[in-house]
């Protein structure tokens, strides 16, 4: 668990010098309106099921590294974010997806990564991530999916 977060910070904090790398030419553009994006990425529908499967995965979203979730039979929860319990009932699919893509539109420090950040802008990222986005359009939404169910 602490090696999971430890990892996690890791790739996010590694500093890179140079230029900015180009776009993935798959990257679905995204505009956030009152920190909403209430548009799914290049329109793709979510699949709940994946989405649950991601938000464990050390190599996915990695959620529970950082956050508590009502996923009783993972015994390790992070408590570095606040819990995702009864997420749906305090915010809209759309103020959902906004904190998935870019958290640090809401905390310029924030210690989470903007999952679907545009990559061109990143100023910390590792080798593995540089020009990429952590996770893909179709993950987000995916992740987005199951959150939504989190009453
Ligand atoms: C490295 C730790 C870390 C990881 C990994 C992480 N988060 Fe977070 N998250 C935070 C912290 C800390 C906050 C609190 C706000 C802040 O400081 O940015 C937060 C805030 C949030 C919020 C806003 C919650 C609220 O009540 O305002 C959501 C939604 C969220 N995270 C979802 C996720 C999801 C989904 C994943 C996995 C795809 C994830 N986080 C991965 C640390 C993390």
């Amino acid at each position: 668990m602490r090696l999971q977060l430890l990892l996690m910070l890791t790739f996010i904090a590694v500093p890179v010098a140079g230029d900015h790398p180009p776009l993935p030419t798959d990257y679905c553009h995204w505009s956030m309106h009152e920190l909403a994006i209430n548009e799914p990425l290049c329109n793709l529908e979510g699949d709940r099921a994946n989405g649950l499967k991601l938000v464990i995965d050390t190599h996915g979203g990695n959620c529970l590294a950082c956050h508590q979730m009502p996923i009783p039979e993972e015994t390790l929860h992070g408590t570095v974010g606040p819990p995702l319990h009864g997420l749906a009932a305090r915010m809209t699919e759309g103020q959902i997806r906004a904190h998935l893509v870019d958290q640090r539109r809401f905390n310029p420090n924030s210690v989470m990564p903007g999952f679907y950040h545009d990559p061109r802008l990143a100023s910390r990222v590792a080798d593995e991530y540089w020009g990429k986005t952590i996770l893909t359009a179709q993950q987000v939404e995916d992740i987005v999916a199951y959150l939504k169910t989190l009453r």
